[in-house]
């Protein structure tokens, strides 16, 4: 099997193409306007179903051939779409069980996208008939580098409750529990009256009077992200059998909380996501934690970033172009954070339809000379000249734990505070790395922790069975572990963890917490840590000694002089324990001390608001430097070494200045 880096050897540029839109005289123009561009890669016909089969099992694939020739003559590689995204008009009408249905039991309506149910045989069986076609047809084309599965799957239809997901979810069900005792068991039906007989008589909790239980609830997510995962592994193993050495993937998404992304991540050969700041946001922090986040699920492999847009979308209220420069810069901040391919939604603007005003690589002028065609022509180039970041990896030393069934619990109704947002408190401790210019990679908490000197553990609230051991196993063999406020709390059913909380954290935090307290919305308190101040919000635990010591502890209120922040000595690590959603000041204090006391330093030294990551390989050291700010900045280099500056072609050695806006791709020499 090729590896994704052994297919593509440039960084891959290029975006979603859909040629079904237009006339063949556009084609050409199109191919030739690509190559000009630097082009070298294009997704084809991820909704080209209904052109595809027009009618059931009437085929035409005469147009594709053309594409795919057209586009291989003008040496432009062809990720291939699978075109299962959104099936034809005729097959929802001919088969109205395939579509999916809402929690009120409401099938979704045609004439949009994505409404198919999951769980439909004859979905799947169509599927599975269209991608056994598109594998013959093309698999010895010499333009297919990839093979792109559906479009982001459960985007905009992520639960369906029609009555063939429900005997899915029984037969899961069965399958996971096997007799209903234990389901009785793990789910804790005694609990009003829940209790089954048989998995027959489990239903939908769509449309329940008030909390469901929430180990059914979890379940079900399960059972969505994994009728997703079934469809995927369908059409992958059709692919892998027909084209073994074709790379295959599908597309996620942003901040995507119904997939289980870690899980999906072994299915595919690189990750591939879909990244779409608000450019009202200012610096995309957020969006440079979704990047590590896609480079870490396949640990440390390069991602690529399947589509963003030129200048604006069209689907938020109000849709603000990015400004001349920033396409430019957010794409280096992808390929710093480990991306290998830059990609668009789309190459040409639509004139019709849905997504017309969204932004692509040839706007509704097709003019050359505009700001959007230069920028993308301006990448485009230069792009060509940073071949040697291929494969190339981000060094990190410090990990944040992440976990998208913790995600699913945290947020579950029914709990002491129901707005806590696992995402943002996870970015309340990204972001001290990322303006400090750490590298952190995201892991599991049984995942092998041995290469990171510092572990950052936020709302850890599901301890499934051994990421306890694991935990203190990496602490007692030397590593910082951070645990913050409502952590260790339940099993993976959502059940208690009994004893004190957080019950099999305890030993090794050396403490426990007795009691919560969730603050009323704008309600603040302080915490004070060697006579300094901090504010905090959201949360106090309330918390007893058993052998660790208070760093911080809270100023007012009937909890006054408790203990906030712990720290406990354990093996030849340490476990520290925030108790409280203390405002960044004091985590970047916190986290900085931790990080200088195990050595972690950033890359290079420069003015705040500009970034700095390295990508490493067997052949070459990097540095890229990405100044978010308008003024220029001025950059020390950690080493004497010198370095080449990729795009313009300099030589550099300790000290360097970047234009606002801009970017450096260094390579140590
Ligand atoms: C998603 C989809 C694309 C398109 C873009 C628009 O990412 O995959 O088909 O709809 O959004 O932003």
């Amino acid at each position: 099997m090729k590896t994704v880096s052994d297919v593509l050897t440039n960084i891959s540029y290029g975006g979603d193409y859909n040629p079904e839109q237009w006339t063949e005289d556009v084609w050409l123009k199109d191919a030739k306007l690509m190559r000009k561009a630097g082009v070298n890669l294009i997704s084809v016909g991820i909704f080209s179903w209904a052109v595809l089969e027009k009618e059931e099992g009437n085929y035409d694939f005469s147009w594709l051939d053309k594409v795919m020739d057209m586009l291989h003559d003008h040496g432009v590689g062809v990720c291939l779409a699978t075109a299962t995204a959104s099936p034809p008009a005729w097959l929802s009408m001919k088969y109205p069980d395939s579509v999916a249905v809402n929690q009120y039991n409401v099938p979704y309506s045609f004439g949009s996208r994505q409404h198919y149910s999951p769980n439909s045989p004859e979905y799947r069986s169509a599927m599975v008939r269209l991608v056994k076609k598109l594998a013959d047809r093309y698999k010895d084309h010499p333009a297919l580098k990839m093979w792109h599965i559906n479009n982001e799957y459960a985007c905009h239809m992520s639960e369906c409750y029609s009555d063939y997901s429900l005997q899915a979810f029984r037969k899961w069900l069965l399958n996971r529990y096997e007799h209903i005792d234990e389901l009785n068991e793990r789910w804790g039906t005694n609990f009003w009256s829940q209790r089954y007989n048989s998995f027959e008589e489990i239903t939908f909790s769509g449309n329940s009077p008030t909390l469901v239980n929430p180990g059914q609830e979890l379940d079900y997510k399960r059972f969505m992200n994994d009728s997703f995962l079934e469809l995927y592994k369908l059409e992958k193993d059709i692919l892998r059998e027909v084209t073994p050495n074709v790379p295959i993937f599908t597309n996620f998404m942003f901040e995507f909380k119904p997939l289980d992304y870690f899980q999906w991540a072994e299915e595919l050969d690189v990750i591939t996501w879909d990244s779409y700041p608000d450019p009202r946001e200012g610096i995309p922090v957020a969006h440079a934690m979704q990047h590590d986040i896609m480079r870490s699920l396949k640990k440390g492999q390069p991602f690529f970033l399947m589509e963003q847009v030129t200048n604006q979308v069209n689907w938020r209220d109000i849709n603000l172009p990015k400004k001349p420069g920033e396409m430019r810069l957010w794409s280096y901040a992808a390929i710093a954070h480990g991306g290998d391919g830059i990609m668009f939604f789309q190459w040409r603007q639509s004139r019709a339809g849905a997504e017309k005003f969204h932004g692509a690589m040839i706007p509704h002028s097709s003019d050359e000379t505009s700001r959007v065609y230069r920028e993308v022509k301006q990448l485009g180039d230069e792009l060509k000249k940073l071949d040697s970041l291929v494969g190339a990896r981000v060094p990190a030393k410090v990990a944040i734990v992440f976990d998208w069934e913790n995600w699913w619990a945290v947020e579950l109704d029914g709990k002491p505070h129901n707005k806590l947002d696992y995402l943002d408190h996870v970015k309340s401790y990204y972001q001290v790395f990322f303006a400090n210019n750490i590298a952190v990679d995201f892991v599991r908490a049984g995942d092998d922790l041995s290469a990171y000197e510092l572990v950052v553990a936020p709302m850890l609230y599901m301890i499934k069975l051994g990421d306890d051991k694991n935990l203190e196993n990496y602490v007692d063999t030397g590593g910082t572990l951070v645990v913050s406020y409502f952590s260790g709390i339940a099993d993976e059913n959502d059940r208690i963890h009994l004893g004190h909380y957080p019950a099999p954290l305890r030993h090794f935090l050396g403490m426990y917490v007795e009691e919560f307290v969730p603050y009323a919305e704008g309600k603040t308190n302080q915490i004070v840590h060697n006579a300094q101040h901090f504010s905090c919000s959201t949360w106090s635990d309330i918390i007893r000694l058993e052998g660790a010591h208070t760093l911080a502890s809270y100023k007012d209120e009937w909890y006054k002089d408790m203990p906030a922040v712990t720290s406990h000595s354990f093996g030849k690590g340490k476990a520290i324990y925030v108790g409280t959603e203390p405002e960044y000041d004091y985590v970047n204090q916190l986290i900085t001390t931790l990080a200088a006391e195990k050595n972690i330093e950033p890359p290079a030294e420069g003015p705040p608001n500009v970034e700095m990551v390295e990508r490493n390989s067997d052949e070459a050291n990097h540095l890229i430097v990405i100044n978010h700010n308008e003024d220029p900045a001025v950059i020390q280099l950690n080493s004497n070494k010198n370095y080449v500056n990729l795009l313009t072609g300099g030589t550099i050695q300790k000290e360097v200045s970047v234009e606002g806006t801009d970017v450096l791709v260094l390579r140590c020499e």
